[in-house]
């Protein structure tokens, strides 16, 4: 099979989130937001600063940098997916230093920014390294680069992810694990990356978040409402999905009986200075 194109693993990811928008981060499940704070505590946007924050989603570390910045600053969000941008829109009107937009995270606008962030969404970039050049060319001389993405995932939720994909392809399977290669291995791998593109004071902290959820409904709600709902998606279009939904709700029933569902995030906040 010939591998994906860039334009085709864009097309296929915006279109994931653009029909996952409405109910994004809706379903009474604290994620996205406390994972965007802990983004926006990291980059620390001061009044009058101007932030781009890439891959924006519903806003979750655009609205508070927007707040931070306070009307004398100004924040661009952009996202691939149109339905994101309008919900930031609709959640931003009484921001309006704040402009939300269609945009690809790897061709950012041509201005001078303080602040670039991407709340869990670098790992998407068919080319990382093309985007990480272009955010240094782009910022100011206090500037710096601050971005999210996910840690070591919670060994006790392997069996629910291994029941729901049992059916796919071994390689249509999302891998569950960072693979111990490329800058997403570790902290220090990532560190070790921007350093040798001349970044500087490259720092990395880790929050540990525990995500809720009541039952296997609720877990099904929220994997429909985030990015994970790709997989839902080949498993429907594969009239699979029904049997999967079987397995994966034995083994939750299962785990809530020992005491409800937590499910366990780690999620890196790296920090850079050009
Ligand atoms: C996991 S979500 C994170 C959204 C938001 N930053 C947050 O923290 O809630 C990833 C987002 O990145 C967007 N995205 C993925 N690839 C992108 C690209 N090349 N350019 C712009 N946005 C992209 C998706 O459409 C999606 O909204």
């Amino acid at each position: 099979m010939t591998p994906p194109t860039p334009e085709q693993i864009k097309a296929g990811v915006a279109g994931v989130f653009d029909r996952a928008a409405a109910t994004y981060d809706q379903v009474g499940v604290d994620f996205f937001r406390p994972i965007g704070r802990f983004l926006v505590g990291r980059t620390d946007p001061r009044p009058g600063e101007r932030v781009l924050d890439v891959g924006c989603g519903r806003g979750a570390s655009a609205i508070p940098a927007a707040e931070a910045v306070g009307p004398t600053g100004s924040v661009v969000a952009t996202d691939l997916a149109p339905a994101m941008v309008e919900e930031v829109r609709r959640a931003a009107h009484d921001l309006p230093w704040l402009r939300a937009e269609v945009g690809d995270a790897e061709q950012p606008p041509g201005e001078v920014f303080d602040i670039v962030q991407a709340g869990l969404v670098l790992f998407f970039l068919p080319s990382l390294d093309t985007a990480l050049a272009r955010y240094r060319g782009m910022l100011s001389e206090q500037g710096r680069l601050g971005f999210t993405w996910f840690g070591e995932p919670d060994a006790r939720w392997e069996p629910v992810f291994d029941a729901l994909t049992a059916d796919l392809p071994q390689d249509e399977r999302p891998q569950t694990r960072p693979s111990g290669q490329g800058p997403f291995a570790s902290p220090s791998a990532m560190q070790d990356h921007l350093t040798a593109q001349g970044w500087r004071d490259v720092t990395t902290e880790t929050l540990v978040h525990e995500v809720r959820v009541r039952d296997a409904d609720h877990w099904f709600e929220w994997t429909w409402s985030q990015g994970y709902r790709f997989v839902l998606e080949k498993l429907e279009a594969r009239d699979q999905l029904g049997p999967a939904r079987e397995r994966v709700r034995r083994l939750l029933d299962e785990m809530a009986r020992d005491g409800g569902l937590a499910w366990r995030a780690e999620v890196h906040a790296t920090i850079a200075r050009p």
